[in-house]
């Protein structure tokens, strides 16, 4: 069986190539496509075939995808409407080159009623790749915890957790746990016309997840529940542009409308193993900097 990584040299990509690895599928059963063929050396050097993709040219996308049995797909973090035309130029590319199964990477908030701004381009991928005529698996992925571990020492320094949310759970995610499931859902029968929500143990408040930001950096931090207006300001003094903070926000409130609180069980089910909880990767990520 061939498996085809698209979105391969990214930080999702590249760790679900390893778990694969790891898990012991032969380098010439996987294919990582890409458009910046550098980045993918790596892989090159373990005797991995590197194709290249781009999903704004459509034609480099059949011959990408030539050969393959199930094919990853990650998507861009293009504006909506490019993302909407690369879905169809991917899965156009993937019927015409017969590609048998598409596992598809998508988020929580994937809902016709949700908050966040992102959400029509989830629907729509979503359905879209439903009635391609394809075989399909959707892994609804949750938040990332990985930002978290990365901002935690600015964190520690301001002694806030600054989010606009007053009551919303989030049952957040490693990068890592998301790649062991998305392996699984690669490797395995059976998973055909499922849809998978990935989450992470435990739906945690923002006050908890402060906490555990303070235990793991041993600092005292506490959850500041701040405006849209403040969030928003804050973002721009850390040079985030208006159109990624406005995301951002409305993300946060698609979390405190209840989108991103539900926990599954889907990762052990593909896995074999539970996810992480919050406790544990923040500590883990932040006493070993180069593990996330
Ligand atoms: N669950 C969450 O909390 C959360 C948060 C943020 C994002 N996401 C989602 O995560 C996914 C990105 O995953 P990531 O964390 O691995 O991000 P990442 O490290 O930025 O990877 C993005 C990948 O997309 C590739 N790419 C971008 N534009 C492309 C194009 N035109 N043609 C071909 N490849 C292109 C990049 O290739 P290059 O190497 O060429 O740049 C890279 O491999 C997106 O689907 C995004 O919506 C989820």
């Amino acid at each position: 069986m061939k498996i085809n990584i698209l979105g391969g040299t990214g930080q999702l990509g590249s760790r679900i190539v390893e778990v694969l690895l790891q898990a012991g599928t032969r380098p010439e059963h996987l294919t990582v496509s890409c458009r910046n063929a550098p980045r993918a050396r790596r892989f090159a050097d373990l005797g991995i075939e590197v194709r290249h993709a781009d999903l704004d040219l459509p034609e480099t996308l059949a011959p990408a995808f030539a050969g393959t049995d199930v094919l990853m797909l990650i998507p861009s973090m293009a504006d909506v409407e490019d993302r909407i035309v690369q879905h169809e130029h991917i899965l156009t590319g993937a019927a015409s080159a017969s590609v048998g199964r598409i596992v598809l990477s998508s988020f929580s908030a994937a809902r016709t009623d949700s908050r966040f701004l992102i959400a029509p381009y989830l629907v729509y991928a979503e359905s879209k790749l439903r009635v391609s005529g394809m075989d399909w698996t959707i892994l609804r992925n949750g938040m990332y915890l990985d930002p978290l571990a990365d901002w935690a020492p600015a964190l520690a320094r301001q002694g806030r957790l600054p989010y606009p949310v007053r009551q919303g759970r989030v049952a957040y995610i490693s990068r890592d746990d998301l790649a062991r499931a998305s392996a699984g859902a690669l490797m395995q029968d059976g998973h055909s016309g499922q849809v998978y929500e990935l989450t992470g143990p435990e739906a945690v408040s923002m006050p908890q997840l402060a906490a555990a930001l303070a235990a793991a950096t041993g600092a005292p931090i506490v959850f500041d529940c701040v405006s849209e207006a403040e969030f928003m300001a804050n973002c721009r003094e850390d040079g985030i542009p208006d159109r990624d903070s406005a995301i951002l926000a409305s993300m946060y409130r698609a979390v405190d409308h209840g989108e991103c609180e539900q926990v599954s069980e889907h990762v052990e089910l593909l896995s074999g193993a539970p996810a992480e909880t919050v406790d544990k990767y923040l500590r883990r990520a932040i006493e070993s900097p180069d593990v996330h």
